[in-house]
């Protein structure tokens, strides 16, 4: 039996090591995540766009993130699963937030949940980790925001709004998130944030100064083609090789080459004799 990695874990690898973490989808995002030894899987609400194939991540619903998160979960035996509370799942109350939470929890098998937002955000976040719901906070960018914002944008690029943001990651911390992601800041604001709470903050597009690192899955291995955020390294370019396997699937089909003599079964020849005689062959 795998050791599970736990929410005490995350907390105490602070100043330790680097955190990793990655986004799944399904079992086999949420298997190859976990066979690689990730410290924490996040069920995005980047599925919206990655996976769903829409423009931006505020459609996406409570149904669709637990459906993903329980696909996920099938695969992820080690690592600690995070979900994505959707837009509009967390913001109206309270009780709504405790409600949608312990939904990915009960039924889609996280281990704990991620909300967007700042320091406005801190009365949930007590209210969800009272209950025993651990809470990942998000600021920086925040794409749930993306309206307000004016897009998918830098944040916290000057002085004022790099305090704001320190303010915003003591404030969750102080209402008991367990870490947190800054995403798309500049590296030293993110060092700053990094440095001004006791939880661990986990960075994308925020530099090398964070406790960790997190990526989305399709983003790092080239499997999506509309853009990929100039942050990301590729690790891999899936997307040309499945396009080529397809192609010549499709190519093999057309000729007959597919299926060959290695795909074929037959009959046994006894049977083939039978058939043969029923047919008054023989
Ligand atoms: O939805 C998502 O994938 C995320 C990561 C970018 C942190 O929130």
């Amino acid at each position: 039996m795998l050791k599970r990695v736990t929410v005490p874990d995350i907390m105490e690898a602070k100043g330790e090591r680097k955190l990793s973490m990655i986004t799944a989808y399904d079992y086999p995002t949420g298997r190859l995540a976990d066979l690689a030894g990730m410290d924490m899987v996040l069920v995005g609400d980047s599925l919206a766009m990655v996976v769903l194939g829409r423009e931006d991540t505020l459609s996406v619903t409570m149904e669709e993130m637990i459906h993903h998160t329980k696909a996920a979960s099938r695969g992820v035996e080690r690592a600690l699963l995070v979900s994505d509370m959707p837009f509009m799942s967390y913001q109206e109350s309270v009780e709504q937030a405790l409600r949608n939470a312990g939904r990915l929890i009960k039924e889609g098998r996280a281990q704990a949940v991620k909300i967007e937002g700042g320091a406005e955000t801190s009365q949930t976040v007590r209210a969800l980790t009272d209950a025993g719901i651990p809470v990942m906070g998000h600021v920086g960018l925040t794409p749930q925001r993306q309206i307000q914002l004016g897009g998918f944008r830098y944040q916290g690029k000057t002085v004022e709004a790099a305090r704001i943001l320190v303010e915003d990651a003591k404030a969750l911390s102080a209402a008991g998130a367990f870490s947190l992601v800054v995403e798309c800041v500049p590296a030293e604001t993110a060092q700053a944030i990094a440095d001004a709470v006791d939880i661990p903050v986990i960075g994308i597009g925020a530099g090398p100064h964070c406790d960790g690192q997190v990526l989305v899955v399709h983003d790092m291995i080239g499997l999506f083609d509309r853009f990929k955020p100039r942050f990301v390294k590729s690790y891999a370019e899936f997307w040309p090789q499945a396009l080529k396997a397809l192609e010549s699937y499709r190519d093999e089909v057309a000729t007959g080459v597919f299926p060959g003599e290695d795909q074929t079964h037959h009959m046994t020849p006894e049977e083939l004799e039978r058939v043969r005689r029923l047919l008054g062959q023989a």
